[in-house]
């Protein structure tokens, strides 16, 4: 069976009209003023609505071994819960230990993600870098995958030394691998938990103060030396603060080609959240930290000027009781992390577009477009072009509803976003031209989703 979306008002990151769109065969076949309906064709009605392409959120943890237990989720509840949210294609952190081997763990994610409703790949997370393990890399990346990811952070677990930053950024630059890192100088961080722990300052609220923006900073700045001593292309996730930003713009200068993530989270809550009383802020502690809200409007304008290409989830879920619990005494050993992979689009279509603060184009620009386009996707991806995978989202901006945890789809026992409202959210999105979600609710097949296999770019 075909589908027709009839008069909905076609939004891309460069454009905006009111079309009809006919897809068939797992791909847009047709985009004209008014196409006749096929004898076949279910015909949906896009009158009063946007028609974006998929989203697709470029940093995601699903399965996920971390801080001495494993994030909530599965792609049986995550893919439901993205497809919901509008995203059709998920970018997922591998993220091995020093021990494990790449290709080994490379199958293993692999096969975590077979139940998925939603398309897929990853990020190939380098924990150790020896002779072994770079034959491995070469191998995953004949294998479609075209993004490294480090973690200068989280000294004893991912992160990397100097000598492995340079050695796999220098093999990223010879395969044209773009290398995803986490920033944040690590000896730092483990200076001031320490530092604080020793005075006694265990709550969740001394989580920010432990990695402040500085740290990041140093973070980004270290990556950008290497990145330009290497040549390679990198991309900061999760990019929290203007002092981050800043250290981003001095290396443009220089040529370094550098590209910037932020998430969700930073745009739209602030290190208040995590200095609630009563262990409540546990909920909110992720690394980098929430800021202070002034850090907000650098986000937005970073995200109006292109310094900022995506904004992600990060979406990593952990329950507040039993596992944010294991820190409770001890703020260093709460698991990082917050669920979002539901609201990413809501929550940024009502504080992005409706408070005034992107336009739809850039919307769709940050939250689809240029990750396609980064990570090798595009226009297979993140776009609205014949030929294009039929990933679409018909998106109601009439609706009013309410996020909680009660109702979400993400397997985890609280919502950071509990109780706020949004104003919009997808009434019907397709994967490779086959409805998976109607009038908000999922309506699709597990297993339907696919391997997103990629060649590198970052030539
Ligand atoms: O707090 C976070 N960000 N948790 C997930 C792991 C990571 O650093 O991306
Ligand atoms: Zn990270
Ligand atoms: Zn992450």
């Amino acid at each position: 069976m075909s589908l027709l979306i009839k008069n909905g008002r076609i939004l891309t990151a460069t454009d905006d009209y009111v079309a009809d769109i006919w897809c068939d065969g797992e791909v847009i076949r047709q985009i004209a003023p008014h196409i006749e309906s096929p004898a076949d064709a279910e015909i949906i009605d896009a009158a009063g609505k946007y028609v974006f392409p998929g989203f697709i959120d470029p940093h995601v943890h699903i399965y996920l071994p971390f801080m001495g237990t494993y994030a909530k989720d599965t792609y049986d509840s995550a893919s439901r819960a993205a497809l919901v949210g509008g995203t059709t294609s998920l970018i997922e952190m591998c993220c091995p230990s020093r021990t494990e081997k790449p290709l080994e763990a490379f199958e293993l994610w692999k096969s975590k993600a077979e139940i998925s409703a939603c398309d897929y790949t990853f990020h190939m997370g380098v924990s150790r870098f020896d002779d072994s393990a770079a034959n491995q890399l070469r191998e995953i990346v004949n294998r479609g995958i075209a993004s490294f990811k480090v973690f200068l952070a989280y000294k004893g677990a991912f992160g990397i030394d100097d000598q492995e930053l340079f050695d796999t950024l220098s093999l990223a630059k010879e395969l044209g691998v773009i290398v995803t890192a986490h920033c944040e100088n690590e000896t730092l961080v483990a200076a001031l938990q320490a530092k604080l722990l020793a005075e006694g300052k265990a709550g969740p609220q001394w989580h920010e103060p432990s990695r402040p923006a500085r740290v990041e900073a140093e973070g980004v700045n270290h990556l950008m030396t290497f990145a330009e001593l290497t040549g390679a292309h990198v991309y900061c996730v999760h990019t929290s603060c203007r002092e981050a930003l800043e250290a981003v713009q001095s290396a443009h200068l220089r040529g370094v080609n550098a590209w910037v993530e932020t998430v969700i989270p930073y745009l739209t809550l602030d290190k208040t959240y995590a200095e609630q009383p009563d262990f409540e802020g546990a909920k909110y502690v992720m690394s980098p930290p929430l800021r202070d809200v002034a850090h907000r409007d650098a986000l937005w304008a970073g995200l109006r000027s292109g310094l900022i290409s995506t904004v992600a989830t990060d979406h990593a879920p952990f329950d507040f009781h039993g596992q944010k619990e294991m820190g409770r005494d001890n703020f260093t050993l709460i698991p990082n992390g917050i669920p979002s992979v539901e609201d990413r689009v809501n929550l940024l279509y009502t504080h992005g577009v409706c408070q005034g603060n992107i336009n739809l184009n850039t919307f769709v620009d940050v939250a689809s477009t240029q990750a396609a386009r980064r990570f090798g996707l595009y226009p297979r991806k993140g776009a609205i072009q014949v030929g294009s995978d039929a990933d679409l989202v018909v998106y109601d901006p009439e609706y009013r509803g309410t996020i909680s945890a009660s109702t979400q789809l993400m397997d985890v026992d609280y919502s950071a976003y509990e109780g706020w409202e949004i104003l919009g959210r997808p009434s019907v999105v397709t994967v490779r031209g086959e409805v998976q979600v109607r009038d908000g609710e999922f309506v699709g097949t597990l297993g339907r989703g696919q391997f997103l296999s990629r060649e590198p770019t970052a030539f």
